[in-house]
């Protein structure tokens, strides 16, 4: 065991003098602190959570901390705000805990706390467990809720967590947004009474808000400064976070799942746990919160977190439904020539009976379209080969179509209410399937099963979901147990996926959901990526990735270069900056590249070199986000930096564009300010290089100075226009 766990075991078990039997709990990870008090038959209360403390602080904590219960009950102190809430057997609403053990052990990178609370009166137990991680400035934390009464206990209210947050000017960042606008960041100051942040749609849970936010707690949010707590979520379904604001010196901040329509009827020995929320506390302002996320992300909470992604084309604004096996070679030939490494056959590509023309039918047959693909998906894989390429292929799994040879089969697979017709979502005959039902669970489990044992050369799934839970009704519960449909839903989609992850853990998998319905933590540890919105547009991508990347590492971010004028938004941006804003991401194409020109070809090739070089840094580095899109400065800036501090990528886009506007020049941040950078520009269309083209500057001078980017590009008069942005590549120099 090394020093650091030794020490966390310790912490753990540390007893307060002073305090007959009080026993503190204290969690650190590599510079934060969480200590709670945990008086064996008192209650469970938060001491403190920031950065690390001295030893003598630690000691005199408890006598200036203001406490609060850890995980508010409801029942014996009515008028507060909750984290629990419950019907006994016999009625009685209200629950008193007490500490009953505390347990601490070690895992692997983290320490695990669990306090266990018992009733005072009723078998009704809580485990409040935080899992401290060693590598990465995280405290997750949760709830295992259970009891022995006779009779099954109904929840009510069931969060994963409550944290206090000491008033002062507190700001919020959250996002909002819609379908083709995702990811929307708002900043705003707390104020007196109640900020709900919730989803109800029963499948996906970001294309609205998210389950995510972040407190700036010295007033207005800052990106390179300031302290900050950070929450997500780690839950795919309907979500709740309530920050309450009345009379008291603390704003009370609860998350977890969305309770509304969900009373959950829990039974004797039945273990209910809750989804983690984690928590992050940062000195180094939102930025620094963003990289806490980001590093936990990318070593425990995504798939293959630490593995570079490839660089893909994607079928769908290519040729939308219009699959054919010339079309998916030419594809391929294409993006293998400009350096690609993998291909991906969106929607369109299935059904015998009811081929997939559009997206009225189908779903739910997952057989290829022979008419479309006689060589079938051998016949692409061969394909993929001969170009020296990946294949990856698109599926639905959650969905059904009522037009489709599934529905014919199970009409009882879907979601419905009884008593009342079928709601119907997309292309007017899309239906969810009810995950509820194991023999669904089989039935999704077996597309990739059967695509995999047949095709084991597929490298790549995308997995979409285009239609919300619309009517209430699992044809599959029992009519006592309606309300659990929501929560069921997403244990059996967990429990599909880990079945699938066991089987095929190599495999990269894509969260799609009509966009960015589906960043979120609870998926993600099953998941390669994410797709950020079917909105292509590289202007408005420009503040979702913005946004997104509060809390979502780029290498999770999938960001694609798309066709001009734009299909979502008809706007015209030139190649070069769709070109500048998808590096940012995990890099990849979503366009036609037969209806590319030569020269844009070229541009694209030498785009995906030049990203081969930046690809570690962008997907693994430490970003810090230096201009916000949402100042309205009229340009946006942002940097990843490697680990080692020796290498760095500097993106600046213009986003607003007119004459004799005054751009702020933009300082660097997250360099060794005592090595010394050579400055080369990447993507570069001007006819001349930039005036520090190869020059050399020391990380301070950067990070002090910024350079000054100019506002045009210095191109043949007929190739000039509104749009303008640079990569930057900076590398130590030794
Ligand atoms: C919605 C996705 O977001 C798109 O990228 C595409 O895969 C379509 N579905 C296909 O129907």
């Amino acid at each position: 065991m090394n020093f650091k766990k030794r020490m966390n075991l310790f912490m753990g078990m540390w007893l307060l003098t002073g305090a007959v039997f009080a026993q503190n709990v204290c969690l650190s990870t590599p510079n934060t602190l969480m200590v709670l008090a945990a008086p064996e038959g008192g209650k469970l209360e938060y001491v403190y959570y920031g950065n690390k403390l001295s030893e003598t602080n630690l000691q005199n904590l408890e006598t200036v901390q203001t406490k609060h219960e850890a995980y508010p009950e409801y029942g014996m102190n009515c008028p507060t705000e909750t984290a629990l809430a419950v019907k006994h057997a016999d009625g009685n609403m209200t629950l008193q805990l007490e500490v009953m053990k505390v347990t601490t052990t070690e895992e692997a990178d983290a320490v695990k706390a669990v306090i266990t609370l018992k009733d005072k009166v009723y078998p009704f137990f809580v485990n409040v467990c935080y899992k401290a991680w060693q590598d990465a400035d995280i405290i997750e934390t949760w709830t295992e809720i259970s009891h022995q009464e006779k009779k099954p206990v109904v929840l009510n209210q069931f969060a994963s967590a409550y944290l206090p947050i000491r008033r002062g000017d507190v700001w919020l960042s959250h996002l909002y947004g819609t379908w083709a606008n995702e990811g929307r960041l708002s900043q705003e100051p707390l104020t007196p009474g109640m900020k709900i942040i919730k989803n109800k749609d029963g499948v996906r849970n970001s294309h609205t808000a998210h389950a995510e936010v972040m407190f700036s707690l010295d007033g207005r949010p800052q990106e390179n400064a300031g302290n900050v707590i950070g929450a997500a979520l780690c839950y795919s379904g309907n979500y709740k976070l309530r920050i309450e604001t009345h009379d008291d010196e603390y704003h009370h901040f609860f998350a977890g799942i969305n309770e509304e329509n969900s009373t959950y009827s829990l039974k004797k020995d039945e273990v209910f746990r809750t989804p983690e929320l984690a928590l992050t506390y940062s000195r180094e302002g939102l930025s620094g919160s963003s990289r806490n996320f980001h590093r936990w992300a990318r070593l425990h909470k995504l798939a293959h977190g630490t593995t570079l992604r490839k660089i893909l084309l994607n079928s769908w604004e290519g040729v939308y439904f219009d699959i054919n096996q010339e079309g998916m070679d030419q594809m391929m030939a294409d993006i293998a020539s400009m350096g690609g490494e993998l291909f991906v056959m969106d929607d369109g590509w299935f059904g015998d009976k009811y081929p997939r023309k559009t997206d009225n039918s189908s779903l739910g047959d997952w057989v290829v379209d022979q008419n479309k693909l006689p060589n079938g998906i051998e016949g692409l894989l061969s394909d993929a080969k001969k170009h020296g390429i990946k294949f990856g292929i698109w599926i639905e799994p959650e969905m059904a179509n009522t037009t489709s040879e599934l529905y014919e089969r199970h009409p009882e697979w879907v979601i419905k209410a009884p008593e009342r017709d079928l709601v119907l979502g997309r292309g007017g005959t899309q239906v969810v399937l009810d995950l509820a039902n194991p023999a669904v669970q089989d039935f999704i489990f077996d597309i990739v099963d059967k695509l995999m044992t047949s095709y084991p050369e597929i490298d790549y799934i995308k997995w979409d979901a285009n239609m919300s839970i619309m009517n209430h009704g699992s044809q599959y519960l029992t009519s006592d147990n309606q309300s659990h449909l929501y929560i069921e839903f997403h244990r059996g989609f967990e429990k599909v996926c880990q079945r699938i992850r066991a089987k095929y853990p190599d495999l990269t998998i894509q969260a799609c959901a009509s966009g960015g319905g589906r960043a979120n933590y609870g998926l993600l540890p099953y998941f390669d990526e994410f797709w950020v919105s079917d909105n292509t547009d590289a202007l408005q991508r420009v503040y979702m990735q913005w946004g997104t990347s509060y809390f979502f590492p780029a290498v999770a971010m999938a960001s694609h270069i798309s066709a001009a004028p734009n299909h979502q938004t008809f706007r015209t941006i030139p190649l070069k900056y769709r070109i500048d804003v998808a590096m940012s991401g995990r890099l990849g194409m979503e366009i036609q590249p037969k209806n590319m020109t030569d020269g844009e070809k070229a541009l694209c090739k030498n785009a995906i070199a030049e990203y081969k070089t930046i690809r570690p840094i962008v997907q693994q580095g430490d970003i810090y986000r230096l201009l916000s899109p949402y100042d309205k400065q009229g340009a946006a800036s942002l940097m990843y930096v490697a680990p080692e501090k020796d290498k760095a990528v500097f993106y600046w886009w213009k986003t607003e564009h007119f004459c004799n506007q005054h751009l702020p020049r933009i300082k660097m941040a997250g360099l060794c300010p005592n090595k010394q950078y050579k400055v080369h520009e990447l993507n570069r269309i001007d006819n001349r290089p930039l005036n520090f083209e190869n020059k050399s500057f020391s990380g301070a001078y950067l990070m002090a100075n910024g350079l000054e980017i100019p506002y045009n590009h210095q191109v043949d008069y007929h190739k000039q226009n509104d749009y303008s942005s640079r990569v930057l590549y900076l590398e130590e120099v030794k």
